[in-house]
């Protein structure tokens, strides 16, 4: 099933093109997807997109025993920077399964797969998320100002999150 890795509860694994209805939880709730760089999907855009999911090599599901509750987004920049982004089942919120399964899958990125730079763009209101960089020990580095179409009109700001790998194993 093409399991990266396990933690004490979860396990992140490659998305699977029948973690479609679990998936579709997350992807068709509007208030999680408030904040990311997409419209709310219909459950049948979603189902599809585990399909799409489970040929990239940019998503990765976690799970708690069967069922996807969140999905990791794990994207190439340069120079061996990559860009992390992360959302979860609202339901499941508020457990650390977020903490838990994200410090594990930089840990093995860092490990792993040569990289040397992980960031997270963050919307400046969205502080379920800082706050989430902020336990995994990234720093805010920058601030953007009025950068990407806000979906109420307008333009939003965003923070860059970073950790080094040196960092995460100091
Ligand atoms: C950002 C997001 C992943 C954070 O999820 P989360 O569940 O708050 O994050 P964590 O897993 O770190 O859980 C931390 C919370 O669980 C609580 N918790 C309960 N049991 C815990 C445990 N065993 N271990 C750690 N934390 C625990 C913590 O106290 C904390 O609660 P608080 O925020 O009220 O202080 C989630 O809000 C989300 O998916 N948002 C929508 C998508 C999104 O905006 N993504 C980011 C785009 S940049």
């Amino acid at each position: 099933m093409d399991i990266l890795l396990r933690t004490e509860r979860l396990t992140v694994r490659k998305f699977q093109p029948y973690d479609g209805d679990d998936l579709a939880e997350i992807l068709t709730d509007k208030d999680v997807t408030y904040f990311e760089p997409y419209d709310t999907f219909t459950h049948e855009a979603a189902v599809a997109e585990a399909s799409k999911f489970s040929e990239s090599s940019e998503f990765f599901a976690v799970a708690l025993e069967d069922k996807v509750i969140g999905k990791i987004f794990f994207s190439k920049r340069e120079y061996g920077t990559y860009e992390i982004g992360y959302t979860f089942n609202g339901k499941y919120q508020g457990n650390g399964y977020a903490s838990e399964s994200v410090v594990a899958f930089i840990g093995y990125a860092f490990n792993n797969m040569g990289v040397r730079r992980i960031i997270a763009e963050v919307d400046v209101r969205n502080e379920r998320s800082y706050k989430l960089c902020e336990r995994l020990g990234m720093r805010r580095e920058a601030e953007f100002k009025q950068v990407y179409p806000s979906k109420e009109g307008g333009y939003n700001d965003f923070y860059i999150y970073a950790i080094l790998k040196e960092e995460y194993n100091k």
